[in-house]
Formats: structure tokens, C-alpha cells, sequence
């Protein structure tokens, strides 16, 4: 497995692999990896000839008062794991390869940061979309795998490939949740022992609201407050939690048959935020 810590060095491996005929199945990820990588990893392998990941902790998509210096940096772990999983190539730059001090561009979202994640943490998204648009332009991958998890994130990128022509396919991997439904994520790593008890909540709150939509109610506003209510008692305090529209990622108080719909969540425990969402198509 190639490790390359520069874009000249990264580029230089990419066109060897292009020479070979390969397609290039990426996995973009800001590292600590858990068994939910290690899905889009293995998602990747079915999508391509040979796997590429990234590993970076994007500055651009911390806020001022969130976690950049504490999120895990674990890279000898991480390129193990990937060694594991035979992925050929990883990316893992440092900040000044890929920020330059003096940067002048950003991109800007016009409605679909509106909600969700979008609006509890400004800024966030164009971060995010700063990162893969570079990132992509320096992989030049034939797919991507990005996980159902941030499905915000999913599909705020798949209109930024529609928008801005890059020839890539975007593939989404479903959640990995440990045993008891919590959804992993780097950041669980925060968790003390008794929020770790506590954290699958969220899960099973998402889970309770979606049978009884499922079983035909169209209007959840009521059955969600309450479930909000029962968050809160059990110590989460909530970000949000609703239904949403899939296309436009806006609130939706009355649900359509035929329609698609994300159930999300974010709520905090102590100092972790946890997401979590399912899919509803009705
Ligand atoms: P990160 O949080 O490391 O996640 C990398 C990818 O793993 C994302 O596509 C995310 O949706 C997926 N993922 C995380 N937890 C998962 C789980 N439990 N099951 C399935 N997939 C999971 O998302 C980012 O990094 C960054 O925003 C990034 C896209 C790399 C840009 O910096």
C-alpha cells in the first residue's frame, strides 16, 4: 500500500494507476477509523478495481467552538486498518498541503444547508463540499463511496457533482451501528461508560417514530415532540429531530404516499454529538 503525503506525490500515484486500466473507487474520511469506514471500504472494492482513501481533518469543516484539536488522530491505526482491507493508495496531507494561508474562494450553498445539520452548524457544509470538490479534483476518481450516515453530507455532494460536472459516481453505503443500534461514529469515542448506555436512545427514538409512520401516521409532529420530551428526560439535549423532505432536506409536517423522507436526528450527550437517520419511502 502507497501512503503519499503530497498532491504532486498523490497525482504521481494516480496516473500510474489510471495507466493500468484501473477504476478508481475512492473513500474520502477524516481518519480514527471504525467498522463504518471499513464498509465504505468494502463497498468500494465492489465498485472498483482498486481502492483509495483519504485521511484529513478538514479545518474548514470545524467551527470555531467545535472539535478540531480533540478529534482522534490515530493515523498508524488507521493505515493498518487500511492495509487490512487492501486498499492500494491512501492521501493522508497535512493542513498546509492542502490550505493555502492566503485562500481567497469559497463555495456557498443555496438552500439545501437550510435545515438538518445545515443550521445548527454554519459553515459546516461549505467546508465539507471546499474538501471534496479539492479532493476530487485531486483523486479524479471514477466513484465514491460515502456513507448513508451524514446523509445530509450525501446530498449536499451529490448535487455538487451534478452542479459542477465532476465525472464522478456517488455510491452511499448503509449505517453500521454497533449491537445495540447506536450508529458509529468517530466521536463515540467521547462517550464516558454510562453515556455509552445511555446513547443508543437516539436509535431507538428514530426507530419508535418510524413504525408508527410506517403503520400510517402521516401527521408525527405530536409523536416526535414526545419523543423529544423522553430524549430529554433520559439527559440528551437536542440539536433536532424531524422528518424531512430527501430532495429538498426541508421539515415536513404532513407526509405523502410515493414520497421519500429522511427521519434524522442530532442530539448531544454531555460534550458528543451523535446523528443518526433512517430512510422512509412511503
Ligand atoms: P468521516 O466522519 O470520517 O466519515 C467518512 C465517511 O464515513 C462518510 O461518508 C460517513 O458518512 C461515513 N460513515 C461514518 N460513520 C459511518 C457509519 N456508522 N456507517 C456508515 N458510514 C459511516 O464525513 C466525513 O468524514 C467528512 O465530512 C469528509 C467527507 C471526509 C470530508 O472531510
Amino acid at each position: 500500500m502507497d501512503v503519499n503525503r503530497t498532491i504532486s506525490d498523490v497525482r504521481r500515484s494516480i496516473e500510474l494507476l489510471k495507466k493500468e486500466g484501473k477504476r478508481i473507487a475512492f473513500v474520502p474520511t477524516m481518519g480514527a477509523l471504525h467498522q463504518g469506514h471499513i464498509e465504505l471500504i468494502r463497498q468500494a472494492h465492489k465498485q472498483g478495481d482498486t481502492v483509495v482513501v483519504s485521511i484529513f481533518v478538514n479545518p474548514e469543516q470545524f467551527g470555531p467552538d467545535e472539535d478540531f484539536d480533540s478529534y482522534p488522530r490515530e493515523l498508524e491505526n488507521d493505515l493498518q486498518k487500511c492495509r487490512d482491507e487492501n486498499v492500494s493508495l491512501v492521501f493522508a496531507p497535512d493542513r498546509g498541503e492542502v490550505y493555502d494561508d492566503d485562500k481567497k474562494l469559497s463555495i456557498e450553498i443555496d438552500s439545501l444547508n437550510k435545515f438538518m445539520c445545515g443550521a445548527i452548524r454554519p459553515g459546516f457544509f461549505e467546508g465539507v463540499l471546499l474538501i471534496v470538490n479539492k479532493l476530487f479534483n485531486i483523486i479524479t476518481p471514477d466513484v465514491a463511496v460515502f456513507g448513508q450516515k451524514d446523509i445530509q453530507q450525501f446530498q449536499i455532494i451529490s448535487r455538487m457533482i451534478q452542479e459542477f460536472n465532476h465525472n464522478v459516481e456517488l455510491v452511499m453505503a448503509p449505517i453500521v451501528r454497533a449491537n445495540d443500534g447506536l450508529a458509529l461514529s468517530s466521536r463515540n469515542a467521547y462517550l464516558t461508560a454510562e453515556q455509552r448506555t445511555t446513547a443508543p436512545g437516539l436509535y431507538r427514538a428514530l426507530q419508535f417514530i418510524k413504525k408508527q409512520i410506517l403503520d400510517g401516521v402521516k401527521t408525527p409532529k405530536l409523536l416526535i415532540e414526545h419523543q423529544i420530551s423522553e430524549l430529554e428526560a433520559k439527559g440528551f439535549e437536542i440539536d433536532y429531530l424531524d422528518m424531512f423532505s430527501l430532495k429538498t432536506l426541508h421539515p415536513e409536517n404532513t407526509l405523502q404516499e410515493g414520497q421519500k423522507y429522511i427521519l434524522a436526528g442530532a442530539v448531544w450527550l454531555g460534550k458528543t454529538r451523535l446523528i443518526d437517520n433512517f430512510l422512509i419511502e412511503l
